[in-house]
């Protein structure tokens, strides 16, 4: 079929497998220029179709020549219906994997099921023995508690007070001014619940249990705090309780790690345009700026120039991995760079609906938002007509 672009709101409907394709490969081939890691053997990505898991898979894989084991939740296609981008992302990261030689396997499902968890496990045990990289890049809506069967949404809101701030809809460019009422505390605990540590260390404990953890192993989940701007719908509202939790969750798990001399990190990334980071208010606002400022300086990045730097720059240096005072490991330092904070600071007090194509980075956000779905590729002939309907190697 010939796929084109279909915008519903924050999320786009339809998918390219080509530029999906294409997506994947550039970010092999970026990988590939910047020289080979040090890094893990075998490596288990959990949220590894998309965003920040999808670049940690690509990085263990191409950087550091790692098996992988990648588990993620994706539409396939159907006939006639495209999959869902993190499908299509897959199918093309296997396919290279073959053909670099790559143990790479992959599975389909709801990753806080206990499932899920037995499933990879088993697989785990079968094929490589154990893990020594767990890379934690969950981000969903819901959860569905394995324990309890109670279903949990997670909420954007403020805590406390109604927050009012500038916004943007990165779709038609106007710039209008929104307000979120406060949450309540339910809805803290149902996003703790979804976003928080409490499925990371499930995996933890499932993998030590089963003695599939290496000595040594580490695991790192992401996190992000960004700038005073966004704290009250972010930092300080109820995401920003899960991602305490998840930073708290890290120093429970290395205490449960010691005997295997094994650790938790968290990776505090930089914003960037993902599949979950669209769905914020504000953020795309601040993304635009935060974008525009920092290419201007040079230092723009992606998910995989992130990761890479992850890698290479702190989790394996060879030295003690770099954290700051509250045990966090930073790569967001960039973005949380004096300069390039006060330049957007300055930027959003004039940021409208006319000023914003000057003053921000509209078209790269959008640009970015299109190469999620595998749109706007240079190369690729999006009049062609296309297999919607691939099959995934290596799918368990
Ligand atoms: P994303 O939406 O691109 O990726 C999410 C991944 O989770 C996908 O692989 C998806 O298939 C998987 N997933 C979702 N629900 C699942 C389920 N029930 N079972 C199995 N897999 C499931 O998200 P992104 O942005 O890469 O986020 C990953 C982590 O990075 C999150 O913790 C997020 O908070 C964090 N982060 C994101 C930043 C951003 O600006 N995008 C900045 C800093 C941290």
């Amino acid at each position: 079929m010939v796929i084109e672009p279909r915008m519903r709101g924050f999320i786009c409907l339809t998918s390219h497998p080509k530029g999906c394709e294409k997506n994947v490969i550039n970010q092999i081939e970026y990988i590939k220029s910047k020289g080979s890691i040090d890094g893990p053997k075998n490596v288990l990505v959990i949220g590894a179709s998309t965003g920040f898991g999808l670049a940690s898979r690509i990085t263990s894989a191409f950087g550091s020549n790692a098996s992988t084991i990648g588990v993620f939740f994706e539409k396939p296609p159907q006939e006639g219906k495209t999959a869902s981008p993190g499908w299509y992302n897959s199918v093309a990261f296997q396919e290279q994997a073959k053909k670099a030689g790559l143990y790479a396997k992959s599975i389909n499902g709801d990753a806080f099921s206990d499932e899920i968890k037995n499933k990879t496990i088993a697989l785990i045990k079968a094929d490589l023995g154990k893990i020594d990289l767990v890379i934690y890049s969950l981000a969903s809506p819901v959860r569905v508690h394995p324990v309890t069967g109670v279903t949990h949404r997670s909420i954007l809101k403020p805590i406390g007070n109604t927050y009012t701030n500038k916004t943007v809809d990165f779709h038609t460019g106007i710039v209008s001014t929104i307000s979120i009422d406060p949450c309540s505390e339910e809805e803290i605990n149902n996003t703790v619940a979804v976003m928080g540590g409490e499925d990371w260390e499930m995996w933890m404990d499932a993998l030590v249990k089963a003695d599939a953890l290496s000595n040594d192993a580490m695991t790192v989940a992401y996190s992000y705090i960004g700038p005073s701007l966004t704290e009250a719908v972010y930092r300080k509202g109820t995401i920003g309780k899960a991602k305490d939790h998840l930073e708290a969750t890290a120093f429970k798990i290395s205490d449960k790690l010691k005997s295997l001399n094994a650790k938790a990190y968290v990776s505090v990334n930089k914003a960037l345009v993902t599949q979950a980071s669209s769905a914020i208010p504000v953020i795309p606002l601040y993304i635009s700026l935060l974008y525009k400022t920092m290419k201007e300086k040079g230092i723009h990045e992606g998910c995989i120039e992130q990761i890479q730097r992850l890698f290479k720059e702190r989790l394996y240096t060879g030295n003690p991995i770099p954290t700051d005072d509250k045990g966090r490991i930073r790569i967001d330092d960039w973005e949380m760079r004096e300069d390039v904070q006060s330049k957007i600071a300055e930027t959003w007090l004039l940021a409208e609906t006319e000023t914003l194509p000057e003053i921000g980075d509209l078209q790269g956000y959008k640009a970015d938002f299109l190469n999620l779905f595998g749109f706007g590729f240079p190369g690729i002939n999006y009049e062609e007509d296309v297999n919607e309907n691939l099959e995934m190697e290596g799918l368990q």
